[in-house]
């Protein structure tokens, strides 16, 4: 491997323009080739970001020798299909969130990569913003003593459309698996265990997906979280969490802040204002190229087993509330 890490781009929708603006900004990254489902499509992104090379399909793109690790942009629906097609091509992968559509096919990736010894990890980028960075650093310092409750939510306001990714099962519609993840893989973070006790509600739109829900998670040892997410309502999503000694706010919009707040009950009070590298995606690019580099197969941050954890969170939630997905 040289030591410019080259990127392969699989799907060119919203996303996929973030993340390569993301890793523009890495020196040490080389955006070396895109596949899309259509030849048109794959030389029109190519064409905007210079690219050299570009696919046709995701076969080739997973079959590309000139690249060492594939960026999955794809619907949530085929994180699986594509993450198992670049492993499979030898590749490391950084896969998006939600990292699959339940934790049985997340199992099957996980599985793969670590036959193969390959790097794999869910683009929860989030958790690489330096205002996440500063959280975990009080938490682990103790600044706020034991957490013992955490709110975080992430709803915002869409119009139903059935034929849309967000609300079509066929593609994992549905607020929990699209935004939801973020706030239960915060409380997951904050935790650092799985919930051993969960319940909640959803509203569900009229084809079966969530349009807004709530969700109290309990942690071992004690710890709650209250959670919510909507694709038809827009809340103030921030994040917040409560120990015995004090509270730590991560300001709206959290799952993007630049911002951290610590508080403790003499009113010291700690905020950090810390832009992001690049545009925010450049920090979890950084962690996938480290860790490759370094020889390991999975973040410290954002570890497998922890995704595989969320990824069984979400099945228990949509488990109460009747959400099932066409593919399950
Ligand atoms: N990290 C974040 O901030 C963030 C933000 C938004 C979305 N996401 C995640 O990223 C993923 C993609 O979201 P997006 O908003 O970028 O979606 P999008 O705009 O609809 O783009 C998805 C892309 O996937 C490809 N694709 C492959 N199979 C497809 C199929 N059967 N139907 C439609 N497209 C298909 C297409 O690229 P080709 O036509 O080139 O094949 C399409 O452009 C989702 O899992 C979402 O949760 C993450």
């Amino acid at each position: 491997m040289t030591d410019i890490l080259r990127w392969g781009i699989m799907g060119t929708g919203t996303i996929a323009h973030k993340m390569v603006e993301g890793l523009l900004a890495l020196p040490d990254a080389e955006v070396a080739a895109v596949g899309s489902r259509s030849q048109a499509t794959a030389d029109a992104f190519a064409d905007e970001y210079g690219i050299p090379r570009r696919h046709a399909s995701y076969e080739a793109l997973a079959a590309d020798p000139e690249v060492d690790v594939v960026y999955i942009a794809s619907p949530h629906s085929c994180h699986r299909e594509n993450t198992l097609l670049a492993l499979r091509g030898g590749k490391h992968v950084l896969c998006e969130k939600p990292f699959a559509i339940n934790r049985r096919e997340a199992e099957e990736m996980v599985a793969e990569a670590r036959a193969r010894g390959l790097f794999l990890m869910e683009a929860m980028w989030t958790r690489f913003l330096p205002a996440m960075c500063h959280t975990r650093r009080w938490l682990a310092e103790g600044q706020i003593g034991a957490p013992r409750i955490v709110y975080a939510d992430f709803g915002f306001q869409e119009a139903y459309d059935p034929a849309s990714r967000l609300f079509d099962p066929a593609f994992g519609g549905g607020a929990l698996l699209d935004v939801g993840v973020y706030a239960v893989s915060f409380a997951a973070m904050v935790f650092g265990s799985a919930p051993n006790r969960i319940t909640g509600l959803a509203d569900l739109c009229e084809n079966g997906a969530d349009g807004v829900n709530a969700a109290v998670l309990g942690y071992p040892g004690g710890g709650l979280a209250v959670l919510s997410s909507a694709v038809l309502a827009e809340t103030p999503q921030e994040a917040r969490i409560i120990g015995p000694r004090g509270s730590i706010l991560v300001p709206s919009p959290f799952w993007c802040s630049d911002r951290a707040r610590l508080t403790t009950p003499e009113m010291v009070m700690e905020e950090v204002d810390v832009s992001c590298e690049g545009n925010g995606y450049t920090h979890q690019a950084r962690e996938v190229m480290e860790g490759i580099r370094a020889g390991r197969t999975e973040s410290d941050i954002m570890p497998l087993d922890e995704t595989l954890e969320i990824m069984g969170t979400l099945d228990a939630l949509r488990a109460l509330w009747g959400v099932r997905y066409p593919m399950e």
